[in-house]
């Protein structure tokens, strides 16, 4: 079997960034949002980022436009999962929503056609057995941003195909992207690793070891972070980070993964980081200076 036609749910940050590289790298594209605003909204991001791209000179043109008209948008999965060969949820990370998505793409879709989500965090298994087609359901955890990151961490549920799987790491390496196989464990890997971390620094400035400047600038300079573990969790939203670690807290009932206090007061506020326009630091809207928080300032 050969993937041609990808359709991707959700069209927030992780969803317009995978409908980007598929577009980009030759397959067909419907990506479905439940409001026409907010598809809208996607192809901006995506266009700003094939400008920069021409820019940079890494992308012709002629290629920026061909992976537009690539694309093609849709408010409802019925106008589009059918012809699809694999369909790539990136929802809101809620069970019951996916739950819902699920049970109606195994309705619609082609006996063929494969399920993946890019859950940071939901059993896979899970996911699966709200379908008749468990050994087709996969997880394809991209990272933000998505154009940007090379891996695709590749969960294989408890009843995920060999060949899903290894359709699932052609489409990954064509995107040219490093897939890596994990079980479907709590957290896979990628957040079963990072996410203690990023508590650990939480837990850091909370015990007023460091404040947010120092604990970021030691990983950074120290440990050749791209970014400080702070800024990092402002960057994939506080509220996600503490959903994950509950995730973790709760599937190995161990203490070692308990939240924070200071991550669970700081999302029960509302300051959720980048998007909600503070978290360890304050974002001022349409630039990237950050401030440390007052609150945070040794
Ligand atoms: N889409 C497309 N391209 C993007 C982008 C986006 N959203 N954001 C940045 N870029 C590109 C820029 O265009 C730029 O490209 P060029 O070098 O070709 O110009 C490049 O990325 C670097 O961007 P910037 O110069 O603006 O900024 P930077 O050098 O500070 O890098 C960063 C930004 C790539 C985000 C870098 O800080 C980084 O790697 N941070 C860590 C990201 C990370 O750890 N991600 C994983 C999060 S965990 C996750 O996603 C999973 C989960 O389950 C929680």
């Amino acid at each position: 079997m050969s993937i041609k036609n990808i359709t991707v749910i959700g069209s927030g940050t992780m969803g317009n960034g995978i409908a980007h590289v598929c577009a980009q790298f030759g397959y067909n594209v419907s990506l479905v949002d439940i409001a026409q605003t907010a598809l809208d909204k996607a192809i901006v991001t995506i266009t700003k980022y094939l400008d920069r791209q021409v820019q940079k000179q890494t992308l012709t043109e002629e290629q920026k436009q061909q992976t537009l008209a690539n694309i093609k948008t849709f408010t409802s999965v019925k106008d589009c999962a059918p012809s699809s060969d694999l369909v790539i949820e990136a929802a809101s990370e809620n069970f019951s929503i996916k739950e819902k998505i699920f049970k109606e793409l195994d309705e619609i879709c082609a006996p063929h056609c494969i399920l993946a989500s890019n859950t940071s965090s939901i059993s896979i298994t899970k996911i699966g057995a709200v379908t008749k087609r468990p050994d087709k359901v996969i997880g394809m955890h991209f990272m933000n941003p998505v154009p940007v990151m090379k891996l695709v961490e590749v969960i294989r549920g408890y009843a995920t195909s060999t060949e899903t799987n290894s359709l699932v790491f052609d489409v990954s390496k064509n995107l040219q992207k490093i897939p890596v196989e994990v079980n479907d464990y709590p957290g896979f890997v990628a957040n079963r690793i990072l996410m203690p971390m990023i508590n650990e620094a939480i837990y850091t400035l909370f015990e007023n070891v460091a404040g947010v400047y120092e604990i970021d600038t030691v990983m950074k300079l120290g440990m050749a972070h791209p970014m400080g573990p702070l800024q990092l969790a402002d960057f994939i939203g506080l509220d996600v980070c503490l959903a994950i670690l509950r995730v973790l807290h709760d599937g190995f009932g161990n203490p070692k993964y308990a939240p924070c206090p200071l991550l669970v007061n700081m999302v029960t506020a509302g300051y959720l980081g980048a998007k909600s326009g503070e978290g360890f630091y304050k974002y001022e809207a349409g630039s990237k200076e950050l401030v440390v928080s007052k609150m945070f300032t040794k």
